[in-house]
Formats: C-alpha cells, structure tokens, sequence
C-alpha cells in the first residue's frame, strides 16, 4: 500500500497541479484534498477519473474545522498544506479572513500533525516569496530578512513562522518552501498572467499597476508541483526544518510580461493601460535557486516564453473554464484617500 497524502487547498491552481501530477505519477499513492471551495477553489480544477478513483477522497471543509482537520491528518502519513487566502489585492480591503484561514488554518493543520506526531513523517508548509518583502539583495536567498508588504503577505509569514516555531518547539517534521510567481493554467483570473491573457482574448485593456517596472521571479506551475514532489521524495534529514525558495533565478517586468504576451498573441500594444501603483507593491523578487538545487535536486525547467506560450494555448482552448470567472478579472480597492481603484 502507498503512503496517504493530505492536500489542502488541492482545488486551487497550485495545489490541483500537484495532485494531478501525484494521481497520474504515483499509482500507489492515496490522496486526501481537503477543500472549502472558496471563490477561487474549483472541482473542475480535478479530473473525471480522479474523482471517481477510490485512491481519492474530496472533503469538503474549512482548515479551521479542528475536528474534520484532527480525523483526515489521523488517516495521512504526509500532508502538504496549499490553502490559503491568495489573492494580494484582495487582502488589502479586507484582511481578516487572510488572517483566519492562513495563520489560524494553519495553526489548527500544525496541531493536528502535533498530535499525530507518531504517524506524520513529513509535513510539507506552502509559504510563499511574499514573505520577503522587496529584494534588498539579489538574488534573495532563505536568510533574506522577512519584511512582508500586504496583509497578505504579512499573514503568509505569521504561518511561515509558526511553521518553524512548532518544528523547533515539537520536532514536527516540517519543510517550508517559499515559491515565487506561479502562472500556469487553471490559474483564477484575478492573478495577472491569466488576466492578462484572458484580456487579449477578450481585445480588452490590460491594466498595469503603476508603470509595470515591478519585476517578479515566475515560474511555471508545473514546475513548482514537481519541487513539492521533490520534497516528498528528499532525505528528511537534509531537509527536514529547512525554508526553500521555489523560483527561476531570473526576474522579468510585469509590463516585458505583459509585452511578451501581447507579441505572442499577435495582439497590438495599444491594449496596455497604466493605472495607479498598488498600494504595498513590492519592486522586485528574484530567487536564489541554490537551495532548492543542493537539497532536492530541483531546478526550474520551463522558460518564461515557453510557459507563457502554453499557458495562452490553455486559456485559449479552455474558455468553458474561465468565462464564469470573467466578471472577477478585478476586484474594488479602497485607495488612501477614499477612492475606489480597480485592481
Ligand atoms: N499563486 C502564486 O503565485 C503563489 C506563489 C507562492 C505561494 N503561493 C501559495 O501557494 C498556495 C496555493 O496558492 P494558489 O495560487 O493555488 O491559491 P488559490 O487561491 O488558487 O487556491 C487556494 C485554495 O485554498 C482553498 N481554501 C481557501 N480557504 C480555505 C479554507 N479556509 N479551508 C480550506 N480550503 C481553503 C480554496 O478554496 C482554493 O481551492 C497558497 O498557500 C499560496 O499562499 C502561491
């Protein structure tokens, strides 16, 4: 019999690419996702086949349910913890369930695995680069101080770091990865590559933040769900209490992003159209891979322009998916001084 894997969030973007990958690459594995189908969780995001194995089970719930939490992470030999509250902009008019579901869910997952510490033998936490804040080295290695920007982030790395505190108090066998900007398909349109592709489809306006300079380290998806396999299938020992940065070691313009997919579109640049700076933005993240490289072999395969390119082709082919989606591309901020922005 293989090992059980308990996923949080497995019907969002990241989270659903690294049970796919799972489902069809490790035949024996059995695998839990625990999902409260918020706006950006989809069960379409899961195939057909999937949902009907019995190497599958969906639970509908909240992380914060302790008692569900308690019952599945019972029947798990490894969790890997995806659910959060994503979205940076959402976080910035309201904040409160970031806190809820980020820290407080994954204090309720981080006790659970406590108490079943005897049958836990990893426990993989999904941080993210958001920790960091702006780069004040480059490239931005694990030791880089955590000054996160947003609620968003801010919640992010109270989880990161209660993570690391249960891990140093109890000896959970944790392992924190830290990606950097996931883009791919089955990503929510709210983030900006699919807002940005579905926009040209559309011959709408792209909206830029500010003048676009912000730089980001992005990265395939696909690629990050094999880091996390990678860490599934590490030395616990070499990895065990240790943050990872997930990213390229490359970082590219939000604006040369949004360039490149206008070319690869065919679609002129008068589609561009500059608004006012997010509120917290951070100017540039680019990843050391160093870490990643030494201790689970990874490096990121796919290049901006090839993962762009498949990602258009998705959207393009998987309208069916998206068009409900449509109407959420952005979402009202409140700016300070009272005005509404649309980021
Ligand atoms: N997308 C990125 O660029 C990126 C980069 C670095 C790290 N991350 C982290 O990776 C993880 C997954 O991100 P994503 O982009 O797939 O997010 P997503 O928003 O697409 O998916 C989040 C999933 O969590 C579920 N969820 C939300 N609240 C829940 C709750 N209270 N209980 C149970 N399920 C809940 C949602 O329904 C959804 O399916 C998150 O922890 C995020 O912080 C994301």
């Amino acid at each position: 019999m293989g090992k059980t894997i308990l996923i949080t969030g497995g019907a969002g973007f990241i989270g659903s690419c690294f049970a796919r990958r799972i489902f069809q690459g490790q035949p024996q594995a059995r695998l839990i996702v625990l999902d409260a189908l918020t706006y950006a969780g989809n069960p379409a995001n899961l195939p057909k086949e999937m949902k009907a194995s019995d190497r599958f089970e969906f639970w509908y719930g909240n992380v914060n349910n302790i008692t569900l939490v308690n019952e599945l992470v019972s029947k798990s030999e490894i969790v890997v913890h995806f659910a959060a509250e994503t979205h940076v902009a959402r976080s910035i008019f309201d904040n409160r369930i970031f806190f809820e579901t980020d820290v407080l869910g994954t204090q309720t997952i981080a006790n659970a695995i406590l108490k079943f510490k005897n049958r836990i033998e990893r426990f993989i936490h999904i941080s993210t680069s958001e920790v960091y804040g702006t780069a004040l080295k480059e490239p931005m290695d694990e030791d880089h101080p955590l000054n996160p920007l947003t609620p968003y982030a801010a919640a992010k790395a109270g989880a990161d770091r209660l993570v690391y505190s249960y891990l140093r108090t109890y000896g959970l066998p944790a392992v924190i990865l830290r990606p950097f900007n996931n883009y791919g398909p089955y990503q929510h349109l709210e983030k900006a590559v699919p807002r940005f592709i579905t926009s040209a489809i559309l011959d709408e306006p792209i909206s830029i933040h500010g003048n676009g300079s912000a730089s980001r380290d992005w990265i395939e998806v696909e690629d990050v769900a094999e880091a996390v396999d990678l860490t599934l299938q590490a030395d616990l020992e070499k990895i065990r209490g240790q943050a990872i940065n997930i990213g390229t070691g490359t970082a590219t313009s939000v604006l040369e992003v949004a360039r490149t997919i206008l070319k690869l579109m065919n679609k002129p640049e008068s589609l561009l159209s500059f608004i006012p700076e997010r509120p917290g933005q951070v100017d540039k993240h680019i990843s050391s891979t160093d870490r990643a490289k030494k201790l689970l072999g990874f490096q990121a395969r796919t290049s901006l322009e090839q993962g762009l390119i498949k990602t258009i082709d998705w959207y393009r082919k998987h309208r069916d998916w998206w068009e409900p989606l449509r109407w959420m591309r952005t979402v009202p901020i409140l700016t300070e001084d009272g005005k509404m922005e649309r980021y």
